[in-house]
């Protein structure tokens, strides 16, 4: 590999949460222990980014209020055409300082206060939040989990989809945490039921560029016209370049009608733009960053497949959810009979500091998310601690 990928960065002095938290929870926690918890990575940054950044600082060291310039716009704009042969204009670009952020304002922007939203469960937990600080109804569709693989219950979605209060979807694709990569025929059928029941549809997409071999994401708003009209596309290189600290998103909205209700409810938090730094990132990101994307990928489906291996060769009542997209893998240890409570607890003996299942909602009870893109070797020895934990039972 050309890039490094082996060096574990310790954050636990950087203003790390997730290290923070591993830390208050064990003190003395070993060196060489990293939390495998929040879905961002300590690793080296790709150094056409850090290097840029320091050029960018040396040439131009002014950092007074900054507007994104064309070279911004074409390189977010050559990116989502390369990549998802998603045509996007300027115009259509809204800046959000983050997808989070979005989420709430969308929820905000797109219904009324009796209004019902509808979102595909276990899911990503600040969705919930989005829709409950803003005083709307959670309106759970539950995925199917078929033997390990998860799909959408098209039946419930559609049936709640017809309550005229229910007026808002937040997709999640691809999903957190089930790594599912909806396929173009699954997009089309949410995009018909959406369609046919004035259902807007609020696309968060921060995970497009993390896709394991075989799978492709399609941005829901490329399956039509029709549906680029309902559709808002929450999009940014926080997750595919380790550059969340710096919440430069882009919200993809073609439909004027929808870009201004976004833009209006942003207006009324006081936000009108990004951080200068965050714009030269990104375009830092989308125009130099492939090659180390790449290796980057390849980091995960290796660690994915470390994990597939070791657990059915040693932990056969671990049910491994097949990884298609982003590098969190959702592990079903019901099997083993514990309480969630009682899995966290093991999970902490082990000194193992992963995201519990039940926060992603109660499907997700006697779950665990494991964020593999870590250093291979950390992950072995994350590995190795399971299976002194589990061994025997
Ligand atoms: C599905 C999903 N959406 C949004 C975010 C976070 O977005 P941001 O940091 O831009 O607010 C994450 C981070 O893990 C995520 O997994």
């Amino acid at each position: 590999m050309k890039y490094d990928f082996e060096t574990l960065i310790d954050r636990s002095n950087k203003g790390s949460g997730k290290w923070q938290e591993m830390k208050a929870i064990n003190p003395d926690v070993p060196v060489g222990v990293a939390p495998l918890s929040v879905a961002d990575v300590d690793i080296k940054l790709a150094p056409e980014i850090q290097e840029g950044l320091i050029e960018f600082l040396k040439d131009d060291p002014v950092l007074g209020y900054t507007s994104p310039k064309d070279d911004y716009y074409d390189a977010v704009i050559n990116w989502m055409k390369n990549k998802f042969n998603y045509h996007v204009e300027k115009d259509w670009i809204v800046l959000s300082n983050g997808i989070v952020p979005a989420l709430g304002d969308g929820v905000a922007a797109y219904t009324e206060a009796t209004d019902g939203v509808i979102i595909f469960t276990p899911v990503y937990y600040p969705f919930y939040k989005a829709i409950e600080n803003n005083g709307r109804k959670v309106v759970k569709c539950p995925l199917i989990n078929n033997d390990g693989h998860y799909e959408i219950d098209f039946d419930k979605f559609e049936e709640l989809a017809k309550q005229t209060e229910n007026t808002l979807l937040i997709l999640c694709s691809p999903h957190n945490p089930i790594g599912r990569v909806w396929t173009k025929d699954e997009l089309t059928k949410i995009a018909q039921i959406c369609l046919e029941n004035n259902i807007i549809i609020l696309s968060d997409e921060i995970h497009e560029d993390l896709t394991m071999p075989g799978f492709t994401h399609t941005p829901i708003a490329t399956i039509s016209e029709e549906v680029e009209n309902i559709t808002i596309t929450c999009s940014a290189p926080s997750k595919s370049f380790n550059i969340a600290g710096l919440q430069g998103s882009n919200i993809i909205i073609k439909n004027p009608e929808l870009r201004e209700k976004l833009t209006s409810q942003q207006g009324k938090k006081g936000f009108h733009s990004l951080n200068t730094i965050s714009f030269e990132a990104t375009r830092l990101a989308y125009s130099k960053g492939e090659a180390w994307l790449d290796e980057f990928k390849e980091l995960i489906y290796t660690n994915y497949q470390l994990v597939v291996d070791f657990i059915n060769k040693n932990l056969p009542k671990v049910k491994v959810t097949p990884l298609e997209g982003t590098y969190l893998m959702w592990l079903d240890f019901r099997a083993y009979g514990l309480t969630y409570q009682e899995l966290e607890k093991r999970m902490q003996h082990a000194n193992l500091y992963l995201d519990e299942g039940y926060v992603f909602g109660k499907e997700g009870q006697g779950f665990e998310r494991v964020n593999i893109a870590t250093p291979t070797k950390v992950l072995q020895a994350a590995l190795d601690r399971l299976y002194e934990e589990f061994k025997g039972e």
